[in-house]
């Protein structure tokens, strides 16, 4: 059973991984089971402690989805439909939106207060994230060098595992990473940012951002995270720091644009932090209200899970 190529929720309709096979793996990897195979099934319970009957379960069912198979001797061991380890950060992060997907689309079209989803694994996040913005980096980075072809250096605000920041230090600018104190850390440890010159800040955008001044103020993923307040804030804060000449690109579903925005929307709407896609109307007003011209033109990622950008001054 060959896998989708792409394992994300943001799959389009239709193409999107079996969630069995998701939540499965999901669980394999988070109980251990992956790690320590090859083994027979009483061989793993005695590796994982985990209970013989549902371990059993569990793993029979990957050899039907064609994660695992078993050799002589009965012991399982990855099959050739087994996801690659590299993918596996991704399929968790889509397990997770499962899980978040069928405890809170209810109860918040009831109006009832949802329950606190599990904590979100920094290590994680980053890893299914950065693979993401692997893929379309150099064409974001293409757009937005095209639009501020002598911009110098960059804020990459919220920008996790920096994939922005690292491609455009590969186009000669100075890259500064703002994020959470908690990814920060993340970035701290794996040490790539740091090495290719990335400087690293800490710190919630609302509250503080680094003096600059930067020619670009790179906003990948943030905006349709938050409400209108809160974008005003983001955007205000920014308009200190970019000077005449400089400028913002705000990377985001924009809502009505396409029907893959529909879809990204409800992951805003369980994640229930007062995330939306916003309108492309909405944008003009809170840049505009922060100080800053929007350009005329939107342009659309293509192949991106129709993320847009907007460019202002
Ligand atoms: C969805 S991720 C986007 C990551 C990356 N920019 C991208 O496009 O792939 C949102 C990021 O914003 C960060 N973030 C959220 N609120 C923040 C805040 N108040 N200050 C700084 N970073 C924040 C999160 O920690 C997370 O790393």
């Amino acid at each position: 059973m060959a896998l989708p190529t792409d394992l994300t929720f943001l799959a389009p309709p239709g193409e999107t991984a079996d969630w069995r096979l998701i939540l499965l793996c999901d669980a394999a990897a988070s109980t251990g089971i992956f790690e320590k195979l090859p083994g027979t099934a009483e061989e793993l319970v005695a590796r994982t402690g985990l209970d013989p009957e549902s371990l059993r379960v569990v793993l029979d069912a990957l050899v039907a989805l064609g994660v695992l198979e078993r050799g002589d001797g009965g012991a399982f061991r990855l099959a050739a439909g087994a996801p690659e380890p590299a993918a596996m950060p991704r399929i968790r992060h889509h397990a997770r939106a499962l899980k978040r997907w069928a405890n809170t689309i209810e109860p918040r079209l009831r109006g009832e207060a949802t329950a606190a989803g599990a904590a979100v694994d920094p290590e994680m996040f980053h890893d299914a994230l950065a693979a993401n913005a692997r893929a379309v980096a150099p064409e974001v980075v293409d757009v937005c060098l095209q639009r501020f072809p002598e911009a110098s250096s960059v804020l990459d605000l919220g920008g996790l595992h920096g994939e922005y920041s690292l491609e455009f230090t590969r186009r000669g600018l100075t890259a500064t990473m703002q994020d959470q104190p908690a990814m920060i850390d993340v970035a701290r440890r794996r040490g790539r940012l740091e090495a290719a010159g990335v400087e690293l800040f800490e710190g919630s955008f609302f509250e503080t951002v680094p003096d600059g001044p930067f020619d670009l103020a790179f906003c990948s993923g943030i905006t349709h995270t938050f409400d209108g307040e809160h974008n005003g804030m983001l955007f205000r804060n920014l308009r200190r720091i970019v000077p005449a000449g400089g400028g913002v690109a705000v990377v985001t579903f924009l809502r009505g644009r396409s029907p893959m925005t529909s879809l990204f929307a409800v992951q805003m709407l369980v994640n229930d932090n007062g995330g939306d896609t916003h309108t492309e109307a909405e944008y003009r007003e809170w840049l505009s209200e922060a100080g800053f011209a929007v350009d005329d033109t939107i342009l659309d990622l293509p192949g991106q899970g129709a993320r847009s950008v907007l460019f202002a001054t």
